[in-house]
């Protein structure tokens, strides 16, 4: 039913300079993968295995890394060196990857448009690599939100409750409880200040998108600091039809921050690496 998930991965990464003059920041490694692989293991998780990807310049490492690398693999073949790559040979294997390119930088909505091209007229997933998600145990998150839009069959955001203090970095959303983890939207906010946030109930990197986003974005004007966000779109979507925001099951770290990726780190070290899940 789904079978695609964009990856806006154009962002400069400017937190983590200087790491990222280079270097794309979806490369940086949690343990010893990049983040962008985490992302892409969730996405065929929840099924979805054709990958595209909205680069930028400076971002042909992540098309490498999902390719054949002939001349490392002849070197260690038949070596015990040959156990590391497994896990990148079995989701080249299993996913297809496109790549389009965004010349310029004008925010989510824009990159999500530009994608539109990889996706064509079909609900599709994205993931915000930045977001790292893990539910032990049970369904990725991308897995929850496929289940969801089974039901629903439109538009859904990922939402969980962040400190006051906190929502400013957001987009915000506020709605009718359909049930415990499911809200009908009935206003969305890109980063709001604290005494204008509707709510506590933050957006986080996943969404599942209904083609019509694509129509709305054309007619979207700059919003939040100039740029064009899926935010303000989606307020539309859900005032012309439905969007879901939907409580995943599960724990979310900001890696696009310092603190989070650091987090994230040891969470990893803990959890996946030391029994042997990496
Ligand atoms: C983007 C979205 C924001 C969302 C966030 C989740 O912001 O615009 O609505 O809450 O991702 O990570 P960014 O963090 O890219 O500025």
């Amino acid at each position: 039913m789904i079978k695609k998930c964009m990856f806006p991965v154009a962002g400069y990464g400017t937190r983590f300079l200087p790491a990222t003059k280079a270097m794309p920041k979806e490369m940086l490694p949690i343990v010893n993968k990049p983040l962008v692989q985490y992302g892409v293991e969730e996405a065929l998780d929840a099924g979805l295995y054709e990958i595209a990807f909205v680069t930028g310049r400076g971002k042909r490492t992540i098309n490498d890394h999902f390719d054949i690398s002939y001349e490392l693999e002849h070197q260690i073949a038949g070596t015990d060196k040959e156990q590391y790559l497994v896990g990148i040979r079995d989701i080249i294997d299993r996913a297809v990857f496109s790549t389009t390119r965004q010349r310029e930088m004008k925010g989510l909505g824009h990159a999500i448009l530009t994608g539109e091209t990889l996706v064509g007229d079909e609900p599709f997933g994205v993931i915000l690599a930045d977001d790292l998600c893990f539910n032990e145990g049970g369904d990725s998150v991308m897995a929850q939100m496929v289940k969801v839009f089974r039901q629903v069959r439109c538009s859904i955001v990922a939402i969980e409750e962040v400190p006051e203090d906190q929502i400013h970095k957001f987009g915000c959303i506020d709605g009718e409880a359909v049930r415990d983890d499911l809200f009908r939207v009935t206003n969305m906010v890109e980063k709001p200040r604290k005494e204008e946030a509707p709510s506590n109930l933050a957006i986080i990197g996943r969404y599942i998108l209904t083609p019509d986003i694509f129509d709305i974005l054309r007619r979207t004007p700059p919003g939040k600091n100039g740029e064009i966000q899926i935010t303000d779109a989606l307020l539309q979507q859900a005032r012309d039809g439905c969007v879901m925001a939907y409580r995943f099951k599960g724990q979310r770290f900001d890696c696009g921050s310092v603190d989070g990726f650091v987090e994230a780190t040891n969470y990893c070290y803990e959890h996946l690496y030391k029994r042997g899940k990496l």
